[in-house]
């Protein structure tokens, strides 16, 4: 039986399981996907069970997913990019890293029927995914992507990679026609994003990476002041359908059914 995991820290919220054990058996394969909570010290060990094939595929999440970098053999492009690996596999003997945030995002932003091109983006965060963020918002033809963060520095580091990014102060929600919540606030219930959105005017995009609560305060506000709002649940599934790919070499469909079991 092949054996799969997603590894993080914490790694108890990850809906990552439910999804691949759902497609592996929609498809019928000898394989299980579990999830585990590792500390940094544990990563040698995990890649060593990828080269000794215990181990055939991991998804790293919070906060490994550029920390996992130095103990893999070579990275996609997309992974050397971003400096953000969210799937590993084994291929010729040597342990790789991917990307499929990147895939993920981008399927999630077409599945919105949102029309990229001549669009200003304001992306609140500066976290593990914003990097996967800015790179797909740049490879769609945005037109402007700007970045609050409030630790300004961390905004400016990312500046380094991205050098058409604009950096704003925390708060300085200028003009945009799409706004995504990256930072963690709303994991929790009750998290409120201590900001003014009253002057972002409508019809306007909010979009947060947050699947699960489904629905954050910054999305309730975003659509109680008359915009549309969308939370990460199709990049999340997307990114998910990705590394499946990946690792059996299957799309399923994304039905009605997959989108429910995440409610
Ligand atoms: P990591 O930084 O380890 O990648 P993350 O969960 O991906 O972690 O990122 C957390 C993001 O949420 C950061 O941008 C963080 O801002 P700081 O850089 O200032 O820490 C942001 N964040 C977390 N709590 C916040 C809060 N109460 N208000 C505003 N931003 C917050």
């Amino acid at each position: 039986m092949k054996k799969y995991l997603v590894i993080g820290n914490p790694i108890n919220h990850s809906l990552s399981p439910k999804l691949h054990n759902y497609w592996i058996k929609e498809m019928g394969l000898n394989a299980i996907y579990e999830k585990k909570k590792i500390e940094e010290n544990e990563i040698k060990f995990l890649i060593d069970s990828i080269r000794k094939n215990q181990i055939n595929g991991i998804n790293v999440t919070v906060p490994y997913k550029k920390k996992i970098i130095p103990f893999l053999d070579k990275l996609s492009s997309e992974a050397e990019i971003t400096q953000s690996v969210n799937t590993i596999y084994c291929k010729d003997k040597k342990i790789i890293g991917h990307n499929t945030d990147i895939e993920g995002f981008e399927m999630a932003i077409r599945h919105l029927k949102f029309d990229i091109v001549k669009k200003k983006f304001l992306i609140l965060g500066a976290g593990g995914v914003v990097p996967s963020i800015i790179f797909t918002l740049q490879k769609m033809g945005a037109l402007q992507i700007s970045i609050s963060n409030r630790t300004k520095k961390k905004a400016e580091d990312l500046k380094k990679m991205f050098k058409n990014l604009n950096i704003l102060e925390w708060g300085d929600l200028n003009d945009f026609d799409m706004i995504i919540n990256a930072t963690s606030v709303g994991l929790k219930e009750n998290d409120s994003i201590s900001l003014d959105f009253s002057k972002c005017g409508k019809n306007k995009v909010f979009y947060d990476v947050i699947y699960n609560p489904t629905k954050t305060n910054f999305l309730k506000k975003g659509k109680e002041l008359g915009n549309i709002s969308e939370n990460g649940k199709m990049m999340f599934i997307y990114q998910a359908l990705a590394s499946f790919d990946i690792w059996h070499g299957i799309k399923p469909k994304i039905g009605e059914e997959i989108i429910k079991i995440l409610d």
